[in-house]
């Protein structure tokens, strides 16, 4: 069986890919890999998307971190988070819905800590993956009992999307120090959390917070 990793050449994905081996997995990415015959060169917002017969889990990473106030973002701003974090989810869950139920399958999708907790300059990604989250409740109930879904909600992670909120060693800091663990996370934090959304075959409609304990903890 075959596990789809949308965006399996960077940051989670990657780890996601290595988690669960290589060889088990297919990667989607703009960028693709040619000397990989599991990695296809695919934009799921523009590209076709080629039967995958024995598909066992989707794993849907492509996102964004556009931080600004409010009254700096322009419609093209939340449409632009709306097609990566939300659209290219449900081009592939409808184009790929069949062979998941066919096969027991399941998906995992990404949220993020600024839907539980309101996060100033965060109102674009808020409305994408609020909208994420709903999307993951209502396919939840609708593909039950056949397809599981999921969701993991992370705080700042430490892979190329995030590093304009790291690229210095006082931005680094302080994201350690906001977290009641003291550190952001790693990639392989929310793989580890993915793997067990895969493998565990009772759990659907959950949302995951794997966050350094940020959304349910309070430091005094
Ligand atoms: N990192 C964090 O701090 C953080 C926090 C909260 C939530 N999250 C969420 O966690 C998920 C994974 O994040 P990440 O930090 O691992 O991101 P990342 O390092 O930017 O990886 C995203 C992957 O998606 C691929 N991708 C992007 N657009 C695509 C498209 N249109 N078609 C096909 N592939 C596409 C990228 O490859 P190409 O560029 O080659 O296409 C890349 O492999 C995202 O949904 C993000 O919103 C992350």
């Amino acid at each position: 069986m075959n596990h789809l990793i949308i965006g399996g050449n960077s940051g989670i994905g990657n780890a996601v890919v290595e988690a669960l081996g290589e060889s088990n997995c297919i990667i989607f990415s703009r960028r693709g890999d040619e000397s990989a015959s599991n990695h296809y060169k695919i934009n799921v917002l523009t590209d076709e998307f080629p039967e995958l017969p024995t598909l066992k889990s989707i794993v849907y990473c492509p996102g964004t971190i556009q931080l600004k106030p409010f009254h700096r973002l322009s419609e093209e701003d939340f449409l632009n988070d709306l097609q990566t974090n939300v659209i290219g989810a449900i081009k592939v869950l409808q184009f790929y819905q069949k062979t998941l139920k066919s096969n027991n399958g399941n998906v995992v999708l990404f949220s993020t800590i600024a839907i539980s907790q309101g996060m100033g300059f965060h109102s674009s990604i808020a409305v994408s993956k609020g909208a994420i989250e709903g999307l993951m409740k209502s396919l939840a109930a609708e593909w039950a009992p056949f397809v599981r879904v999921n969701c993991i909600a992370p705080s700042l992670t430490d892979t190329p999307l995030a590093q304009d909120l790291l690229n210095t060693e006082q931005k680094r800091e302080g994201a350690n120090n906001r977290h009641p663990l003291k550190r952001i996370g790693t990639p392989v934090d929310i793989a580890q959390g993915v793997q067990f959304l895969i493998e565990n075959s009772w759990v659907t409609g959950q949302i995951i917070h794997i966050d350094g304990g940020l959304s349910s903890i309070k430091m005094l």
